[in-house]
């Protein structure tokens, strides 16, 4: 559905809310990028299949949707980090397998069991699974998880024979099914430093001390979006890429375009308001930016509500192909750009423009990698951040429309050539 499709939901000729908010300002999702961004994943991680990690609502892009897209795409697997994320793709009627990794006491392993969702062991949540299996007369599809080196979830590796041991009696018992071994890496967006190499090493040897012990996994993964594109010893039989799928670059050194992804999400607002200030106008709260002379200021309707970061000033507004930065502080609703000495008809045109915060960054224009840049944060944060006071509307929702052979910058760049720039970083 295009913002103009969205916006006409509503009743009679009036304009619906649904109208007005998805006009002023919106999160449009191309899911033809997204589509293309799986088949280019697809093909660098073949023979392996691609696990699309579609947590914190896929990164903000929406979970239902972009998990549609990607199964489309290529991608066999979905990924989560609660089973409630899990529970509500189920609900949405997608059953392809899904694994969800991160539990408290208060996971409902009952109903993970019960929807056919793999959850991820690192420790005690084997007997939490196991009771669950029993209490669903179903057996539990297990992933375990070995910490080769994060030191956050995964089981130490000096434990790992033991929890290997305890599952397999588990499974001998008929009570669950040891379907994976996994593990996260921590520094795969920096290819140059060794401890990928010690990471990998430790999943190896997790690996074989778990078939020595008679397992016979479906899945062994470890790759995230940066090891899937730099470390083809990574993919092993499944890689879980997030951020790739979005179209970003986890790498500082590369953008999207070489890596020959497209970005997924454009958010973009109208200008609110133009006028005419004198020189020395102070702008926006603690009046930390005065004007050098007589300008024109524009107001633009996002503030850090709608996830703008509050310390990302500096950070680029596109309007009418012209790239502004956000000069003063940004507030709860709202931001200014200074679009400098403007004639009062090009002012009262520029009020109700379109504003992109960021896009698909293509012809120069913004991108999330910029404000990341002006937040001093990741592009991940950017786009999972933005809130839901930004209505998300989708283009390109069914595969194969007219958008699905556009040619991009993105659109030339092979696999093999995406793999190579990344292992040459
Ligand atoms: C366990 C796990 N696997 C895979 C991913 C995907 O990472 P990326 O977005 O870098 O592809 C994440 C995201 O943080 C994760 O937590």
């Amino acid at each position: 559905m295009t913002y103009e499709a969205a916006a006409d939901i509503g009743i009679g000729s009036k304009p619906s809310i649904a109208k007005t908010a998805v006009l002023e300002r919106s999160a449009v999702i191309d899911l033809e990028a997204v589509r293309h961004n799986v088949r280019q994943f697809a093909g660098i991680a073949s023979p392996a299949n691609v696990m699309a990690v579609v947590k914190a609502d896929a990164y903000g892009h929406g979970a239902v949707q972009v998990a549609r897209a990607a199964l489309e795409a290529g991608a066999t697997w979905l990924g989560v980090a609660h089973i409630s994320e899990a529970l509500a793709l189920r609900a949405a009627g997608l059953d392809a397998p899904m694994l969800a990794w991160l539990h408290t006491r208060e996971s409902n392993f009952q109903a993970a069991v019960a929807a056919g969702i793999d959850v991820g062991v690192s420790g005690w949540e084997l007997d939490a699974v196991v009771a669950a299996a029993r209490e669903q007369e179903r057996p539990a599809r297990v992933h375990l998880k070995i910490d080769t080196g994060l030191g956050r979830n995964g089981c130490p590796i000096a434990d790992w024979d033991q929890l290997v041991g305890q599952a397999m009696e588990y499974q001998d018992e008929g009570l669950l099914r040891v379907v994976g071994i996994f593990s996260h890496l921590a520094v795969a967006d920096e290819p140059q430093r060794p401890e990928t190499d010690q990471q990998l090493a430790v999943f190896r040897e997790a690996i074989a001390i778990a078939e020595d012990a008679g397992v016979d996994t479906e899945v062994r993964h470890i790759a995230n979006t940066p090891a899937t594109l730099s470390r083809p010893d990574s993919h092993f039989d499944l890689v879980r890429v997030g951020l790739g799928i979005y179209g970003l670059s986890p790498f500082q050194g590369a953008t999207s375009a070489e890596l020959g992804l497209r970005p997924a999400m454009t958010v973009r607002t109208l200008v609110s308001n133009c006028k005419t200030v004198p020189e020395g106008q102070g702008v926006s709260y603690g009046l930390n930016y005065h004007t050098a002379g007589r300008t024109t200021l524009g107001l633009i309707p996002l503030g850090y509500a709608d996830g703008v970061p509050r310390v990302a000033t500096g950070g680029p507004i596109r309007v009418n192909g012209i790239t502004y930065p956000v000069v003063g502080r940004i507030a709860m609703d709202q931001m200014v750009i200074d679009f400098g000495p403007l004639t009062p008809e090009q002012a009262a045109d520029l009020k109700g423009a379109e504003a992109v915060m960021f896009g698909e960054g293509t012809d120069d224009g913004p991108t999330a990698d910029d404000w990341g840049r002006a937040a001093g944060t990741i592009n991940y944060e950017i786009v999972t951040r933005i809130s839901p006071r930004v209505p998300r509307t989708y283009v390109n929702e069914s595969a194969g429309g007219p958008a699905a052979g556009a040619e991009s910058a993105a659109g030339s760049v092979r696999p093999s050539e995406a793999a190579a720039k990344a292992a040459s970083l």
